[in-house]
């Protein structure tokens, strides 16, 4: 297997149904397949850190986003430290690996277990070139010891996971600029978001049943879409569509969001000359799209709007059932917000965390939400119908919006 030839360009597409299609295949992709996706996704974040200004290094300290050069150079480190050198979970409790890192005493500040959130702007070795050079040397020693690895499930399981890692986190470099009003990313697909079609607005009934992986049969599956998860509520009636921009204008105008939330008005919103609004998408400010989703609202201002509807949130299964009933056409280019609290499915006890032991658990805290689906800046390859997001209710710089289940 060779890098060469490839064309590393990231898989873009501009309808849901295609995007689904590509996560769906990539928890099965084989070595070329991975290496392809790596080596794309390295080069786009490569491009990104390149062309950051000096100021842009050092953003504010905020609590959602991390310093670029650090967020950049943990990517390298996780890929390195599972498929390079082999990182295991140790009977002690602890997760060790044999070979030492490229970047001498990575580990320590690497490793976000490990460093603080607030320490890791205060790392005068993570430099531009540091980082840069990290950057090459890591995604260079993956390549070649996943040519080196067996094309199996299980040999391939670190490969696949630090692919999504490293996916994910290109969404948190997209929600960072869209949070500081950088350029947009060059992998954030805005011409996927969705707008509302005229008969969108009706709602689906369906009846409720059970889903969830007993094992890992074949390919990739993330330690919390194991197990079966049985409900059996009341049917229940689901908005087809997202809420829109035009519905939740209506909230804001009528007053009842002040109260409700004690803001004004959603966070990346402002009032337009004419009396109109805008939103601002990354560092531009645009008219508000009454067709569009309303996106960048958190848990508690979709709760709000439900409620002042008469509705409610959909809870994880209910949302599940939708997409599941809509086939191929569910994604609505945002993430989707449940009322369903972040948990294994089944006995919380018989939960076993996967090779990165951190993905999940620690987030099995009461405090965080599934979201469902996928955003215009998640990466193809990280949608698919069991995956499950999870966030803090407040958090509104996500690319999240939500739909509404009448009572
Ligand atoms: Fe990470």
């Amino acid at each position: 297997m060779t890098t060469e030839g490839f064309t590393p360009q990231l898989s873009h597409s501009t309808d849901g149904a295609s995007a689904l299609l590509i996560g769906i295949a990539a928890r099965s992709f084989d070595r070329t397949q991975i290496a392809r996706e790596l080596v794309a996704m390295r080069r786009a974040l490569r491009e990104f850190i390149a062309d950051l200004s000096e100021a842009q290094l050092v953003p504010p300290r905020l609590a959602t986003v991390n310093p670029p050069l650090w967020e950049a150079s943990h990517v390298a480190w996780f890929a390195e430290w599972f498929c390079v050198r082999n990182a295991y979970n140790a009977e002690d409790g602890d997760t060790r690996a044999d070979m030492p890192s490229i970047w001498i005493d990575s580990d320590a500040f690497l490793n976000s277990n490990l460093i603080a959130h607030d320490a890791r702007w205060s790392l005068p070795q993570v430099t531009r070139a540091a980082t840069l050079d990290y950057l090459d040397r890591s995604l260079d020693a993956t390549l070649r010891a996943l040519n080196r690895a067996c094309d199996d499930d299980e040999s391939l399981y670190r490969f696949r996971l630090a692919m999504f890692h490293e996916a994910m986190h290109l969404e948190a470099f997209a929600w960072m600029a869209q949070t500081l009003a950088w350029n947009m990313p060059s992998w954030v697909n805005v011409a996927a978001r969705s707008v509302a079609k005229e008969d969108d607005h009706s709602f689906a009934a369906l009846a409720p049943f059970k889903y969830g992986y007993r094992s890992i049969k074949h390919g990739f599956r993330f330690d919390n879409e194991l197990g079966v998860n049985h409900k059996f509520n009341e049917a229940y009636v689901i908005e087809v569509a997202l809420t829109s921009n035009e519905q939740f204008v209506r909230f804001v105008e009528s007053g009842d969001y002040e109260k409700n939330t004690q803001r004004k008005h959603p966070i990346y919103w402002r009032r337009s000359a004419n009396g109109g609004w805008q939103q601002r998408r990354f560092e531009q400010w645009i008219a508000l799209e009454a067709s569009e989703p309303v996106v960048h609202v958190s848990a508690h201002e979709a709760e709000a709007y439900a409620s002042w509807i008469g509705g409610r949130l959909p809870a994880e299964h209910e949302l599940h059932a939708h997409f599941n009933a809509a086939g191929d056409t569910w994604h609505g280019k945002l993430w989707e917000w449940t009322s369903t609290a972040f948990a294994p499915y089944g006995d919380a006890n018989e939960f076993k965390p996967g090779l990165y032991r951190e993905y999940s658990q620690p987030w099995f805290d009461g405090k965080h939400r599934v979201l469902r689906g996928g955003s215009f800046a998640t990466l193809p390859i990280m949608h698919h119908p069991h995956y499950r997001n999870f966030f803090t209710p407040e958090r509104s710089d996500v690319f999240a919006g939500f739909r509404v289940v009448s009572q």
